[in-house]
């Protein structure tokens, strides 16, 4: 059996033993932390509620912010939520990917009350990446799975990140290397007769739009629960402040470029301009930038097109550039 990391958690090979074990661990009502292709999950088993109450200890996330249920496929999200002709049809072109939907739940679903937040709607989501596949399908039930970060800081693309934050308070982390699209899922409200964005993420919105033979979407406006992240100012923060759209950046900052014509920035997020690229490195661009920068320093990012994943690289660079909540 692997070895504990000195912090008590242990990290586990992505192969069949390392699977079998992190199934075994949630079926004990464990958190194991997982690879998906978007960012890394913290996951619980979403139908035990001593479990779910432990996920949103270890994060240090405010009860109203509910979580996204994983599942294998969509006749399993079809168990737990009312998929529509619209839902049906995201489910075809999307999964499994990084698309979340929140959809009605049935009742009896069996969900623990803690992952909706109380709410009638359920968050669901089936991931693409091997290793989240595999451990989805031997465990054989709902996983609740936020981002393996602690609460408001920035999401983990690797194993090392969900240690180093997260180490010593979750039974294990499965190990299944860099996630190759680097920002979390977008998130579709489809509770209603209009199709909501709640978080532009993996799957560019344009590729819904053109799913839905729509011209535009209802981007979520304020309400009084957090529906996703986005609902919140500050997240994604590094501790270093960070400014948005910098061709310029002033002396002792720490500039993050992306495209050509960056010369002199400290790291840039693609090269060539590659929204896809820049979106893989957006995280590990910022955990860098943060120890560059050192304390009270600052970051600077060039300007990232508002277009395909460049709208989520955007959306996440606002909150981080977002004042900060008072730090007791
Ligand atoms: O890519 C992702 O979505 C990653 C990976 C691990 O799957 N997960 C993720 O989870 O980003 P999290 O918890 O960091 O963000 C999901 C957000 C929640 O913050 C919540 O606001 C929103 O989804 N959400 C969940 N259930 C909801 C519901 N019933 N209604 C509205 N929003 C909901
Ligand atoms: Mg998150």
């Amino acid at each position: 059996m692997p070895a504990p990391e000195p912090s008590g958690t242990t990290v586990l090979a992505p192969d069949a033993q390392g699977i079998a074990r992190a199934a075994g661990l949630l079926a004990q009502g464990g958190l194991v932390a997982f690879p998906t292709e978007t960012v890394y999950g913290l996951g619980a088993d979403a139908r035990n509620p001593g479990a779910v109450a432990r996920v949103f200890a270890a994060k240090g996330r405010p009860l109203v912010n509910p979580l996204i249920a994983h599942v294998v496929d969509t006749a399993a999200a079809a168990l737990l939520t009312r998929l529509d002709a619209r839902a049906e049809r995201l489910a075809a072109a999307f999964w499994p990917g990084a698309l979340t939907l929140v959809l009605p739940m049935r009742e009896g679903a069996g969900i623990a009350p803690q992952v909706t937040a109380g709410l009638p709607t359920l968050a669901v989501r089936v991931p693409s990446h091997p290793v989240a596949k595999a451990l989805l399908a031997a465990f054989g039930g709902p996983v609740a799975a936020p981002s393996a970060n602690p609460s408001g800081r920035i999401s983990p693309t690797r194993a090392e990140h969900v240690i180093e934050a997260l180490g010593g308070r979750i039974e294990a982390v499965l190990d299944g290397g860099p996630c190759a699209v680097g920002l979390e899922s977008t998130i579709l409200a489809l509770d209603g007769p209009e199709v909501r964005l709640l978080r532009p993420g993996g799957v560019p919105v344009e590729a819904i739009k053109e799913c839905l033979g729509v011209r535009l979407l209802t981007v979520a406006g304020k309400t009084v629960r957090p529906q996703a992240p986005g609902m919140m100012a500050s997240h994604y923060a590094p501790v270093a402040r960070l400014r948005m759209n910098v061709t310029r950046p002033e002396t002792g900052e720490v500039w993050i470029g992306f495209g050509p014509g960056c010369d002199g920035a400290a790291l840039n997020l693609s090269a060539d301009g590659d929204l896809d690229e820049a979106a893989t490195a957006l995280f590990t661009a910022m955990r860098v930038a943060d120890v560059l920068a050192g304390p009270g320093g600052s970051i600077a990012v060039a300007p990232v097109p508002e277009q395909g994943l460049g709208l989520a690289i955007n959306d996440r660079l606002q909150r981080a550039a977002a004042p900060r909540p008072e730090t007791p």
